[in-house]
């Protein structure tokens, strides 16, 4: 038996494959697989563990003739036809709640580090440009009191809350497909619509996944709803924002800024993102804390063990729809 792993993952993981001498390891360290050596590199895998970008498509899924369980090295599986996948009985796995702290921690890094204006501010120090003290220079808000709107108030959205509750004391307003009554109580936590949230909130923070009815969620109409000194934050996935409608805002002031780790067409950024003094930036690194990565390679080879050798759906399993027969038939 074949297991594909795109690229390098914490050690763990692979040890724990290696306890399988049944199982062969294609181990790929270097740069990411373009397309076509990807359709090669499947063709006899009976397991993947793919990263983010690696668009595991249905042309890459009919190719693979063994495939028996995709296990995603992300929570995320926006990359992976879902559909495709289930159609030929191949599992698709993910690792749930392994990096909640950590993007969390992030969103809440981007948010001081765009308020306070720490990353404009290291790039000023680095140019040689500190010649005297300014009592002006690199003014921003403070944060304790504000408030605080969550799109998507799953593990990671109440998480920032808490921090952001506990810590600065903020106001906490949501919108959500269903309610959080233990978060609300926890964290006296509103929830409202998306309008209100918009128009309410100092800070935006967006944590829903992308799917059909999430993408261009936030967009020209909503933008211009936010006010005109609140920031918006997003850890979830880029095309959940509007990029171009983003970039007008921001130029025109609609609002003050943006801190993004994740983008429309990633790895590319907006060339206008990248002039704008108003915007932090990081390459979709939310869930790099060595806890959580270490956590993501786990669950993964967890989940190919769990097909693989205990001949048994993937613990963490996505298309459950593959295991309905087996939930009824227990309940
Ligand atoms: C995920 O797991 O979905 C993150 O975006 C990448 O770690």
């Amino acid at each position: 038996m074949k297991v594909l792993i795109t690229r390098e993952i914490p050690q763990v993981g692979i040890n724990l494959l290696k306890e399988h001498k049944e199982i062969e390891i294609d181990y790929r360290k270097g740069p990411p697989l373009s397309r076509e050596e990807l359709k090669r590199a499947v063709k006899d895998v009976d397991a993947i563990i793919p990263v983010i970008p690696d668009q595991i498509s249905k042309e890459i899924i009919e190719h693979a003739d063994n495939l028996k369980v995709i296990a995603a090295y992300s929570v995320g599986y926006d990359h992976i036809d879902l559909d495709a996948a289930t159609r030929k009985n191949i599992y698709v796995g993910n690792t749930p709640g392994d990096l909640t702290e950590a993007v969390a921690e992030h969103s809440f890094a981007l948010m001081m580090s765009l308020g306070r204006r720490v990353a404009e501010a290291d790039r000023f120090c680095r140019a040689k440009r500190y010649e005297y003290w300014d009592p002006m220079a690199f003014i921003g808000p403070k944060f304790m009191n504000k408030t605080l709107g969550i799109i998507g108030f799953g593990r990671i959205g109440q998480f920032f809350a808490r921090m952001a509750k506990n810590g600065l004391n903020m106001r906490i307003l949501y919108t959500d497909v269903i309610s959080h009554p233990e978060g609300e109580n926890l964290l006296d936590a509103e929830k409202v619509s998306l309008d209100y949230l918009l128009t309410n909130s100092d800070v935006v923070s967006i944590h829903v996944n992308l799917t059909e009815e999430t993408k261009h969620m936030i967009d020209h109409d909503q933008l211009k709803l936010m006010k005109p000194l609140s920031i918006l934050i997003n850890t979830s996935r880029g095309p959940i924002i509007d990029e171009n409608a983003l970039v007008t805002a921001l130029k025109e002031g609609i609002i003050a800024g943006a801190a993004l780790d994740v983008f429309e067409n990633e790895p590319h950024i907006h060339p206008d993102l990248l002039k704008l003094k108003n915007v932090v930036l990081t390459p979709h690194i939310a869930s790099a804390t060595w806890e959580a990565r270490i956590q993501m390679a786990r669950m993964a080879v967890e989940n190919v063990i769990d097909v693989l050798v205990d001949k048994k759906p993937p613990r963490y399993i996505v298309n459950k729809e593959l295991i309905k027969d087996i939930v009824s038939s227990i309940v």
